[in-house]
């Protein structure tokens, strides 16, 4: 099947607001395994511009009367667009002493979900492509060690290659055989490798 730009997510996005069709493969990913939900007050969204997961999250966040909530995200490219507790830094996250300055400006010790949406820059080669989204998300996995709370959840994009049932194995190691579960949202295009690690 070929490639078109404007299907029918692209299309939904617009009507209903979203800047990327990014925002229905959370929304798919939040009705099945609940992530977000009444306790959720800090999160984090890496690989974050345009913005469509940031409004997604906010609005499902004021839908469930959240108090105090918090939503920071990180992108090298600068995000168009103010929302009520949404914090967006044109900063990569791989710069360790600056994300931990602005987790700091912004009192964060702890997060209660962290989703990434992350995705390297890419070449067309699938096997290529993979290999560097698990170097970037390597070099993420910091961020999650320090500031995840021990209940905290994840959603991280990632594409399936080499070293993807490695990667996984070792989450599985860290966080418990149960909590983490590999998913693909409907909403990704069918002949993409990208698919959904989560902290459940
Ligand atoms: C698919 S887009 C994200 C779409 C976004 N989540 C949304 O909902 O609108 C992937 C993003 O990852 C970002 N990215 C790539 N490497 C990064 C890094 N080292 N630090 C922060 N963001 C990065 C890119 O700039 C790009 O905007």
């Amino acid at each position: 099947m070929t490639y078109n730009p404007y299907d029918f997510y692209f299309k939904k996005a617009k009507k209903e607001w979203y800047k990327a069709r990014s925002a229905f493969k959370l929304e798919e990913i939040q009705n099945k395994f609940h992530l977000i939900d009444k306790n959720t007050k800090t999160v984090v969204d890496i690989g974050c511009a345009p913005g469509s997961r940031m409004q997604y999250t906010i609005s499902l966040l004021q839908k469930m009367h959240v108090k105090d909530y918090k939503v920071i995200g990180f992108d090298l490219k600068r995000v168009d667009m103010q929302l009520p507790w949404m914090y967006a830094y044109a900063q990569d996250i791989t710069e360790q002493d600056k994300v931990d300055a602005i987790f700091a400006e912004n009192w964060i010790e702890q997060v209660d979900f962290i989703q990434s949406d992350m995705a390297p820059n890419t070449i067309g080669d699938k096997e290529t492509d993979a290999i560097r989204s698990i170097g970037l998300l390597e070099q993420t996995l910091r961020v999650y060690d320090k500031y995840l709370k021990p209940d905290g959840k994840f959603c991280t994009k990632i594409f399936m290659g080499p070293w993807f049932d490695e990667y996984v194995a070792n989450l599985k190691k860290k966080y418990g055989w149960k909590s983490i579960k590999v998913f693909k949202p409907e909403s990704c295009r069918r002949e993409s490798k990208e698919t959904y690690v989560i902290k459940i």
